[in-house]
């Protein structure tokens, strides 16, 4: 039987799979960083040849920022498009690290063999999954069984760039009957997962000026605005006792979540105690009345990402700022439209301002939740094959984080995306010490391999 000859070819080929991902992992392709530039340059041309070594038409296309690389392979079947990421996040603080972030290895742990690393779980090691499992059909079966279209992308980790006018240029090239991404979670240990909501994300970073420059705080305090007060009284008035955001018309378009969807999600027996202590935490921090699981998949956020001002070196100094930032983002859901919430949040905090002092933003990029079509037979098709590898069937489910991608597939090329990943919550994503267990990386390559087989059979 081929599947199951994939599958044996993926289990004796694993040790060279490691070594391959190994090779992608060492390159800092931290796209956030202008110094890293060549490294993200790197990563793609090593994502080309690797692609060209399947027997894929493989290129780096150039953009504004770092490269795309596209590739196309097949020409019968269905034509299915894989979406992953080859940049990564800064590794900061370094020193938090028990090793080079870019020197990978295996090591034991308790929850059984992890790969360690920056870009391991997000997403590096992710897409690898999907490219492994591509070679082992091909070294089986000498080809594919459906048309191919790679998409790796190096600009998602600091908000896409150049994505929508690439989409817009090359959209007749790149239209594709569904979109594969592997840039999600496992429901848990057990339980593979299709997620089919993702929160849209809007950034927002601001600068209060209060006096012209930096005071003497015995001199001028009292007398003098600070606008680290002002700010702090800002980003406290953005919630409410009750831990809803206090933005006018925020709200406006947030649905209710079907009771259908709403009793599927009961049925998964989530444990929100355990999932807010492996992070040593105990209270529901969010809406009150929510479930953990309501607060991270279906209601919207304001986080404050960062905060400063004045001055916060070693020692103290008696210094009254001039100015003060924050860096705010707010998780979407729904109908939110990123762009009116980004103007009611601005005349919010117009509304705040002391008449002497004065207000600037920076965009940090916008986009909007979406919602994928889990009537399409695709999904049920995927989610039986995921069923067979695992020891749970899978489950579709909500995601926390946010994947701008998956609306701009549907708004520009008119393509649906079905989000199918094996990181778990403990993999540390963005954070230092990055993991992704070595049995997601395994039976990820396997489950993508039924998958293949399942949509194309
Ligand atoms: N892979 C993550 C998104 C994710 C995280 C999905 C956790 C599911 C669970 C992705 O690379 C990411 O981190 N996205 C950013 C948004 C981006 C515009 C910076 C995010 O969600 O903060
Ligand atoms: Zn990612």
């Amino acid at each position: 039987m081929t599947l199951q000859a994939v599958l044996d070819r993926i289990d004796s080929d694993l040790d060279a799979s490691l070594s391959r991902l190994f090779e992608l992992l060492r390159v800092p392709s931290i796209s956030t960083d202008p110094a890293f530039a060549d490294d993200c340059q790197t990563a793609a041309d090593w994502l080309v040849k690797d692609l060209q070594s399947l027997g894929v038409t493989a290129s780096a296309r150039p953009t504004p920022g770092h490269p795309m690389v596209i590739g196309h392979v097949g020409d019968t079947g269905p034509h299915l498009m894989f979406y992953g990421h080859y940049d990564v996040q800064p590794v900061d603080p370094l020193e938090l690290w028990d090793r080079d972030p870019f020197d990978p290895e295996i090591q034991d742990t308790p929850g059984g063999k992890v790969i360690r690393g920056r870009g391991t779980s997000d997403d590096k090691g992710q897409l690898m999954t999907f490219v492994e499992a591509c070679r082992a059909w091909i070294a089986v079966n000498g080809e594919l069984p459906c048309q191919i279209t790679f998409f790796f992308e190096g600009e998602e980790e600091s908000g896409s760039p150049s994505l929508v006018p690439f989409l817009k240029e090359n959209a007749d090239e790149l239209k594709a009957d569904i979109c594969l991404i592997c840039d999600t979670g496992l429901f848990d240990h057990d339980t593979p997962a299709i997620t089919t909501m993702l929160r849209g994300l809007l950034g927002e970073e601001l600068t209060i000026t209060a006096a012209d420059k930096d005071l003497h705080s015995g001199s001028f305090g009292g007398a003098a605005r600070n606008p680290i007060r002002v700010l702090c009284d800002i980003v406290d008035g953005l919630h409410d006792d009750t831990g809803r955001i206090t933005v006018p018309g925020f709200y406006d378009d947030v649905p209710e979540i079907a009771p259908a969807v709403m009793a599927q999600w009961d049925g998964l027996g989530f444990d929100a105690d355990g999932f807010l202590g492996s992070v040593d935490l105990s209270e529901p921090a969010g809406e009150q009345g929510r479930s953990v699981l309501e607060m991270i998949w279906s209601r919207p956020t304001c986080e404050v990402n960062g905060i400063t001002g004045g001055y916060s070196g070693d020692g103290f100094k008696t210094v009254l700022p001039s100015q003060a930032t924050a860096k705010i983002s707010f998780r979407l859901v729904g109908q939110q439209d990123p762009f009116k919430i980004r103007d009611a949040f601005r005349a919010y905090v117009r509304s705040k301002l002391p008449s002497d002092c004065t207000v600037e933003f920076i965009d940090h990029g916008a986009g909007g939740a979406s919602v994928m079509p889990t009537d399409d037979p695709a999904f049920e098709k995927a989610r039986l094959a995921l069923s067979d590898e695992w020891p749970k069937p899978a489950a579709f489910v909500g995601a926390g984080g946010s994947i701008p991608i998956a609306g701009h597939f549907q708004e520009i090329l008119g393509v649906n995306s079905m989000l199918i990943g094996f990181g778990k919550d403990d993999d540390q994503l963005h954070s230092p010490n990055e993991k992704y267990d070595l049995r997601s990386f395994h039976k990820g390559i396997r489950s993508w391999a039924r998958v293949l087989d399942a949509l194309t059979r």
